[in-house]
């Protein structure tokens, strides 16, 4: 038996501190298996705004290796991010280049290009973290019979396409993933289940529960997902590091 829940903080704790954007240093890529390398990973996190400056921080707090990709990677390390100790900043082909695993957290309207900006992705694990938004940020624009993450396959061909944190507000990757006994799920799916396993021990060595939910067409179900947490933050006032979805599971 398995349900749905909804963890929630009675008191949020203060934000991370800010911690500021280091110069850029080449980090060739380690190409061996998770399991060789103590789980440290490559991962070039695509986008500098706020999902991939709170993804940026959260994967170099666990102890991975993050480039931040961006269109004007000038004008982001200008921002500062920030984007965690240690991690660099670097225009999107040379960030996608090093990386074994490609976290994608950009604007809907502008995935398509950034991912043509990439260049080839063939074999690599693409970490789908957006949703197909409106304008208004309250609507999907995509669904039912197909997904966003479905489309985001169709655009970078060989890629190994995977669904994850969609669901999950920037200011949980800072606060944590623990709210009393209840820890916050990451869903993950895919069509390539070694992929799969990557993104969910790469979740779950930033402490997250992770709950493998089979094909990359889950997403359908998953992006709605990211649309409720949406009315409960927006619509019903809740905070944003305040509340993520768990699931509960009876042995
Ligand atoms: N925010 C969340 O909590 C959250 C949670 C789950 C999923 N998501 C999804 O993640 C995706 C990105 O959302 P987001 O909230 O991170 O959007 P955002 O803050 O607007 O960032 C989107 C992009 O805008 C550019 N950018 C950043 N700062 C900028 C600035 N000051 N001026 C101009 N451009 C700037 C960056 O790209 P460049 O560096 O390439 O210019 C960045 O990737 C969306 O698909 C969303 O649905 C968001």
């Amino acid at each position: 038996m398995t349900a749905l829940a909804l963890c929630s903080r009675l008191e949020r704790t203060e934000s991370a501190k800010r911690e500021p954007a280091v110069p850029r240093t080449a980090h060739p890529p380690d190409r061996r298996p998770l399991e060789r390398r103590g789980r440290l990973v490559n991962v070039a996190v695509l986008g500098s705004g706020t999902l991939g400056s709170a993804m940026s921080r959260l994967l170099s707090r666990s102890g991975h290796r993050v480039v931040v990709g961006s269109r004007d990677p000038a004008r982001a390390r200008a921002l500062g991010g920030p984007f965690g100790r240690a991690v660099e900043v670097a225009s999107l082909a040379d960030a996608a280049a090093g990386a074994e695993v490609m976290v994608l957290a950009t604007l809907w309207a502008d995935t398509e290009e950034v991912l043509a900006e990439c260049g080839p992705l063939d074999g690599r694990v693409l970490v789908d973290c957006t949703n197909p938004e409106a304008t208004s940020g309250r609507a999907l624009v995509v669904g039912h019979t197909t997904s966003g993450a479905e489309m985001i396959a169709t655009w970078a061909p060989g890629a190994r396409v995977v669904k994850a944190f969609n669901h999950v507000y920037a200011e949980i990757l800072d606060e944590g993933p623990r709210f009393g006994a209840a820890t916050a799920a990451v869903f993950v799916c895919g069509d390539d289940p070694d992929a799969r396993r990557v993104v969910a021990e790469l979740a779950a060595s930033c402490g997250f529960q992770t709950v493998d939910a089979g094909a990359l067409a889950t997403a359908r179900s998953l992006e709605p997902l990211a649309m409720l947490m949406v009315e409960l933050v927006r619509g019903q006032g809740r905070a944003p590091g305040g509340a993520a979805i768990g699931l509960l599971e009876r042995s």
